[in-house]
């Protein structure tokens, strides 16, 4: 996302100040005090200020109406439909995935950072369990893409609204953020399930930023069947924390709007990390808005960032030094308790290509593979044997 970081004349005064008084008393660390409550004449006695804890003003990055569109948080689903080209940061998963999984065509694209985090939990995968077949079956898709799978579905099934396949526009997978797992047994390669050894996939995805997008639990909100294969890429501090609440996506990112840069959702992520989330309304009328983020998180691009939602704001995540002292967990329970065994069904993959794999005719499959194969990657014979 690009942004502009702000600090105005007068935050920076404060700035300067705040900097001067810390570094006399060098052994006070500003607390994640959001509150700008600090009155003038409060202001005036420099003394109490800093044995209370000197308030130090936000930072503001601006962010355009268009970002509103960009960031892994996006919501996209019936409702709120994508905005084509919002994710610049598409890359080839052949090109840069590890060893431990295949991947259904070469030139399959997916968010960058979500191959890297497939990377690491298959890697993981495959260092607990040997197993090597998970098959990254659907990543990103046009809007043609979408559209082709949407009406074939519709001509399957001979409903009149997908229960499935989202429309066109309006599927998570056109936004990068969304994969399709699948087996490769080298037959019908059938979605990913929640059994045997594949249950540590469902365990542990939440640690590398994935949450299981539509369950039995939440189809009333999300509209879709359960898919036991689609994975959506959210970050390891909102896939724990909507693994932990047991919330749709559609709910999580509405509950988050409750919370704002003064009053923010503060998370125990670990032991050792903690973050403060909160929702930036979009100032639709200028077109521009100012995002406050702390003092401490300016120029550390690694200790917060920003993502649209997609529809009306931005969310903001911030890694703080440590909880306030009225830091309270009920929310984790404010919804659905945690769901630890998602229900094994026999699900129907929205996937055209299993059902090609499905076929009766697997050996035309395998070499339609290897062509294409051949075509992108001359000369990889040790890939083209093993399969991707
Ligand atoms: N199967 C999901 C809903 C999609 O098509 O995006
Ligand atoms: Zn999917």
């Amino acid at each position: 996302m690009k942004a502009k970081v702000i600090i105005s004349a007068a935050s920076m005064l404060l700035l300067i100040a705040a900097g001067v008084l810390l570094a006399v008393k060098n052994n006070i660390t500003p607390k994640n005090n959001r509150t700008n409550e600090v009155s003038e004449t409060e202001e005036a006695s420099v003394t109490e200020a800093i044995t209370e804890e000197p308030y130090i003003p936000p930072v503001f990055v601006e962010c355009s109406s268009e970002d509103i569109h960009r960031g892994s948080l996006i919501l996209v689903n019936r409702k709120y439909a994508y905005k084509e080209g919002s994710n610049p940061d598409l890359a080839n998963i052949y090109s840069m995935k590890s060893d431990s999984y295949k991947v259904n065509t070469v030139d399959m694209r997916l968010d960058k950072n979500m191959i890297l985090a497939m990377n690491s939990m298959l890697d993981d995968f495959k260092a607990a369990t040997g197993i090597t077949d998970v098959l990254a079956n659907s990543g990103y898709r046009s809007y043609s893409e979408q559209q082709i799978m949407y009406e074939n579905d519709l001509e399957t099934t001979g409903l009149s609204e997908s229960e499935l396949v989202a429309p066109p526009g309006n599927s998570e997978h056109h936004t990068g953020y969304a994969m399709d797992f699948a087996i490769d047994d080298g037959y019908s390669y059938p979605a990913l399930k929640n059994e045997e050894d594949y249950t540590w996939i469902y365990d542990n995805a939440h640690k590398y930023g994935m949450i299981l997008r539509y369950t039995e639990q939440n189809k009333h909100i999300t509209g879709y069947m359960a898919e036991s294969w689609h994975f959506r890429y959210v970050g390891p501090v909102h896939a724990s924390l909507i693994r932990q609440m047991g919330v749709a996506y559609e709910e999580y990112v509405g509950f988050l709007k409750d919370f704002t840069f003064d009053r923010p959702l503060e998370y125990k992520y670990s032991d050792d990390e903690f973050y403060m989330i909160y929702y930036v309304p979009a100032d639709m009328e200028s077109g521009k808005t100012e995002i406050p983020i702390t003092f401490e998180a300016y120029g550390d691009k690694d200790r917060y960032s920003i993502s649209g939602n997609n529809s009306d704001g931005f969310i903001v995540t911030l890694r703080i030094d440590e909880l306030s002292d009225d830091y309270d967990d009920s929310y984790l329970y404010m919804f659905n308790p945690i769901q630890e065994n998602v229900p094994v069904d026999d699900f129907v993959s929205e996937e055209p290509v299993q059902e090609e794999a499905a076929s009766d005719e697997p050996g035309q499959e395998e070499s339609d593979e290897a062509q294409n194969q051949e075509e992108t990657q001359p000369g990889n014979a040790e890939n083209a044997e093993e399969g991707w």
